[in-house]
């Protein structure tokens, strides 16, 4: 049996900020020996409002290859890692919608004993990034679970203040999509520490 650690990063992104932060996640556990899937939820919103956004008609584009989350790729991961961007405080329809698709193996225990954990951006500063990662958990506790958060466990945290999950202020500009040096860090820090404690249940189970 592989101790490597599967690691399922399960995200919904309009304008680019959450594939930005996916992918710094996916590099860093990849860094540290996790075998990733990024799998970004099926897009909801009519063709009319997407088009509507330019920011978010190119992004819809430019990710129209990566695909879509399945019910088999929590069922292969040790650890899911899911992202979003708050809706009025809340997740987005997107994800919730394929969360809400996974009945069958929540039923069967499918979902359980595994390690969980959170991403999210804002418009606004104060918009609803904790309102959101914890809307996202409550789902979590459902699963059984192991919610596994950044907390203060490194410097970087003390920078971006955000102890539930990696957030972004997503400011609406010329640079909407992309992120600072401190989402990065923050992002880093949080994938790192999912994939080595998905590691270390991992192993203590097959001892
Ligand atoms: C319907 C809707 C509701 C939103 N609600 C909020 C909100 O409550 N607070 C906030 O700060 N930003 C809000 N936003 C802004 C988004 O959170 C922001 O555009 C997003 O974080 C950008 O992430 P993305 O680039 O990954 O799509 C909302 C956006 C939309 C379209």
């Amino acid at each position: 049996m592989s101790h490597n650690v599967n690691l399922a990063i399960i995200y919904y992104s309009s304008t680019g900020t959450g594939t930005a932060i996916a992918t710094e996640m996916a590099h860093a556990a990849e860094a540290a020996g996790a075998e990733v899937r990024i799998r970004k939820a099926a897009e909801l919103a009519p063709q009319a409002a997407i088009d509507s956004n330019p920011i978010w008609a190119a992004h819809h584009a430019a990710t129209a290859d990566v695909p879509a989350p399945s019910a088999d790729d929590l069922i292969w991961a040790d650890a899911v890692i899911f992202g979003s961007p708050t809706r009025f405080g809340n997740i987005t329809a997107q994800l919730k919608q394929f969360i809400d698709t996974l009945s069958g193996p929540w039923q069967a225990n499918h979902l359980s004993d595994k390690v969980y954990s959170g991403f999210t951006s804002t418009g606004t500063r104060h918009g609803g990034h904790e309102t959101t990662l914890l809307a996202l958990y409550n789902s979590i506790h459902h699963f059984g679970g192991i919610i596994v958060p950044p907390g203060y466990t490194d410097p970087i945290k003390y920078v971006d203040g955000n102890p539930y999950g990696t957030s972004h202020h997503a400011v609406f500009g010329p640079d909407l999509g992309s992120i600072d040096d401190d989402t990065r860090n923050s992002a880093r820090h949080q994938a790192e520490r999912v994939v080595r404690i998905a590691g270390a249940l991992k192993r203590g189970n097959a001892a």
